[in-house]
């Protein structure tokens, strides 16, 4: 039997186009080390997201800072965005982290990452919030390895600012600087994926709210009675 293309209906949470689309990103970090995908988490978990993001009461975002643990700052040079970290107690919560173990997995399976836990947070840029170039990690800490954005803006257009900017190392010594710049609209399913330890990256000046997650996932670098990451 035949089907026509109006009896299927193909969803992007439908098994195999997420394994298309897992294969696209490894394929992305394989050859350049970051993957920018637009429109392409699933629209019912980005819904979700979205709604649980603007849901949540404001007093549980709190100040992002930068530095683990004991070297935790706050800084109003370097980022003025607001964060709540995700854990599994929301539907939406729940739904967001089996998507990103079911990212891991591949990756694992397909790269030999070894990615073992994931971490993850809600961010909300206030009109005017900017978070300055910097990177999620440094070589030989080993800690954070991949990291992951995805943006929950409806209708973000050009002259909404806040841009991403991933900076290319790869391609600094071309002709043209210009050049090793990557700028990405936060728009609504965009997911962005790069090695963490090699591209510094910013966000430019939100002129909206802007609404986003970022998470990485780590290595396993608990050792003894010292427990990694720290909560
Ligand atoms: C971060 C980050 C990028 C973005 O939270 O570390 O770089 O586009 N976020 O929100
Ligand atoms: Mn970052």
């Amino acid at each position: 039997m035949s089907l026509s293309l109006a009896q299927t209906t193909i969803s992007a949470d439908d098994p195999l186009v997420l394994e298309a689309l897992f294969e696209l990103i490894s394929h992305d970090i394989v050859e350049k080390g970051y993957s920018i995908r637009p429109q392409a988490l699933p629209e019912n978990l980005t819904t979700l997201l979205l709604q649980r993001i603007t849901e949540l009461p404001e007093e549980n975002f709190k100040r992002a800072g930068i530095g683990r643990a004991k070297d935790h700052t706050i800084n109003d040079f370097i980022r003025t965005d607001e964060i709540c970290w995700i854990n599994g107690n929301s539907s939406a919560g729940c739904a967001w982290i089996k998507w990103t173990r079911l990212l891991q997995e591949y990756l694992n399976k397909r790269l030999f990452l070894g990615l073992f836990s994931f971490e993850s947070h809600f961010s909300h840029y206030a009109k005017g919030d900017f978070y300055k170039k910097h990177k999620d990690a440094f070589k030989g800490e080993g800690n954070r390895v991949l990291s992951v954005v995805v943006y929950l803006n409806q209708n973000w257009s050009r002259d909404d600012g806040g841009e991403l900017v991933i900076y290319d190392q790869s391609l600094a010594n071309s002709a043209i600087i210009e050049h090793n710049k990557i700028t990405v609209t936060p728009s609504f399913g965009t997911i962005v994926v790069f090695l963490s330890e090699e591209f510094p990256h910013e966000v430019l000046p939100a002129l909206r709210d802007r609404y986003a997650i970022a998470g990485w996932f780590r290595l396993n670098t608990s050792i003894a009675n010292n427990i990694d990451p720290p909560r």
